[in-house]
């Protein structure tokens, strides 16, 4: 079951969502956006692969503080069972725990939907979010330097990778967030 404070994304929930990216975006490097991202783009990326990939939200009452994604790692049929992840907060909502509880609840969707592994990318420096990655059990696997270049400075990317299932799992088709949650059948994730 996901704690009462996390669900999935909804419809209406991504003009918040795109407030607290838009934070990153304008102020900061961990995001390499350089424009301020619309509501309706952030809905459309949803949309599009709202069947297989999970978007939890973490609600304070009817506000929405934060939110974890996966996404398409890369796009060819041989990678579905492999997902980029990521997580964004309210930057006041930052350091007090919010973020483990959030992202272990996505882990634990993704790992019933049958997932067998998540991809971290992070644009370095970024402290909270190795924290947070290796607090999790993922393991660092590669660095591009210079990847990127944000407010006349250049930044590595990492990558941190986490198998989510034992090494002899079989996959089968991946189940619908929705499906997985609804049955609550997510396992506890525990590193
Ligand atoms: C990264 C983020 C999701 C982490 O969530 P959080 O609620 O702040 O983190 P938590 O309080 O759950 O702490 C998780 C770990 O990060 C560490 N941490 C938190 N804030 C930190 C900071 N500012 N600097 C260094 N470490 C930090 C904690 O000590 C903890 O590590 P530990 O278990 O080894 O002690 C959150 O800070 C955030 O949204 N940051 C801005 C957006 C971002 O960077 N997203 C990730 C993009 S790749």
């Amino acid at each position: 079951m996901l704690p009462q404070d996390l669900r999935l994304a909804r419809a209406d929930d991504f003009t918040a969502l795109a407030a607290i990216t838009n934070h990153y975006i304008r102020t900061t490097a961990i995001h390499f956006g350089i424009d301020d991202v619309t509501a309706d783009e952030l809905r459309t990326t949803w949309l599009q692969h709202q069947d297989v990939y999970p978007w939890l939200c973490a609600t304070e009452g009817s506000e929405v503080v934060g939110y974890a994604k996966a996404g398409v790692w890369r796009s060819r049929p041989a990678y579905r069972w492999i997902t980029e992840t990521g997580i964004y907060l309210r930057n006041d909502r930052c350091g007090r725990g919010l973020g483990t509880r959030l992202y272990r609840a996505l882990l634990g969707v993704l790992r019933a939907q049958g997932f067998h592994a998540a991809i971290g990318g992070i644009a370095l420096p970024n402290a909270a979010s190795v924290a947070l990655h290796e607090r999790l059990g993922f393991v660092a696997s590669g660095r591009i330097p210079r990847a990127g270049r944000k407010f006349d400075r250049w930044h590595d990317v990492g990558f941190w990778f986490l198998g989510l299932q034992p090494s002899e799992h079989v996959p089968t088709d991946v189940q619908t967030p929705e499906r997985v949650v609804a049955m609550g059948c997510i396992g506890q994730f525990k590193v």
